[in-house]
């Protein structure tokens, strides 16, 4: 793999469809961090729900984009739609494996999944659906900041295809980060219901992920050992002492995703991309800032 060229800026500049030029072979291990199973289960877990939330995502933002009056908006729109299609694809491709590998009580969680967000999208407002579309997409900004700076911790000698899904996903979380709540605004802007539908989603997708990691964990006679116990638990401190600054700026009534700078790696993967003829290459997990 060839070194990027250290680059500060965004070249690309409008967001893109990308798609993953690797499938998930069959013997892939759920266990993809080897000296992490807490957290590949609780990636894993987070994983489980693409294939509901994002789909969900896709049809609030199709009806809401029937009502905006801006050809921007409603061009930005589209490329979201498209990113968050590719993304849920892929995750429901790895999901498989996972069910596959053993984990066959995750299907319960799925059908559970699929009743809940299609009764959000029968039965609960747009303004609501849009809300949590707009909470959810705040939270996977603060989740792509996490993971980015603390990749090497997070990734570094793992599965590269899996490493190499989750930080494409991200990147391109980071890139749509304004789409959502551009359209909240523009419907709806209601300061207050934003925050609402924020703490919503983000209680909603952090209490479907735990149920899926501790069925995990407990298929793997992890859940009741106390060592792998406390290795969770200093996950999930790490996870909330990242989460909760960028949370806590997000609640404030002036906050747009727009201020937030870009991570520097992210805007490097951009570029690497666009230097590769649009591929996207598996991430060299000994050393991840190398393309
Ligand atoms: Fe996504
Ligand atoms: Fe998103």
């Amino acid at each position: 793999m060839k070194q990027v060229k250290k680059q500060t800026t965004n070249t690309n500049n409008y967001m893109e469809i990308r798609r993953l030029p690797f499938e998930f072979s069959s013997n892939i291990d759920p266990h993809w961090h080897k000296q992490r199973p807490e957290w590949s289960h609780m990636v894993n877990g987070a994983s489980l729900s693409m294939p509901f939330l994002e789909p969900y995502l896709i049809k609030t933002m199709r009806k809401a984009n029937q009502l905006i009056d801006s050809k921007k908006l409603n061009q930005e729109v589209s490329l979201y739609i498209g990113q968050e299609g590719q993304h849920f694809q892929q995750h429901r491709k790895f999901n498989d494996r996972l069910i596959e590998y053993g984990y066959s009580e995750l299907v319960d969680i799925e059908n559970e999944m699929k009743q809940t967000f299609g009764h959000f999208e029968t039965n609960r407002s747009l303004k609501f659906n849009l809300a949590y579309a707009a909470g959810f997409e705040t939270m996977a900004l603060g989740i792509g900041h996490w993971l980015i700076k603390d990749k090497d911790y997070l990734f570094g000698g793992s599965d590269t295809k899996v490493a190499s899904l989750i930080l494409w996903h991200f990147v391109e979380e980071i890139e749509h980060k304004c789409v959502a709540i551009d359209a909240y605004n523009h419907l709806y802007g209601n300061y207050f219901y934003r925050v609402f539908g924020m703490i919503y989603a983000t209680a909603h997708v952090i209490k479907l992920s735990q149920k899926s990691y501790k069925v995990m964990l407990k298929k793997d006679g992890l859940w009741r050992n106390m060592e792998s116990r406390w290795r969770l638990m200093k996950m999930i401190i790490r996870f909330y002492k990242n989460m909760i600054p960028s949370f806590l700026e997000a609640c404030l009534p002036n906050h747009h995703p727009s201020k937030i700078s870009d991570p520097e790696w992210s805007l490097q993967w951009i570029n690497q991309y666009n230097l590769d003829g649009k591929k996207l290459t598996l991430l060299n997990t000994e050393n991840l800032n190398e393309f």
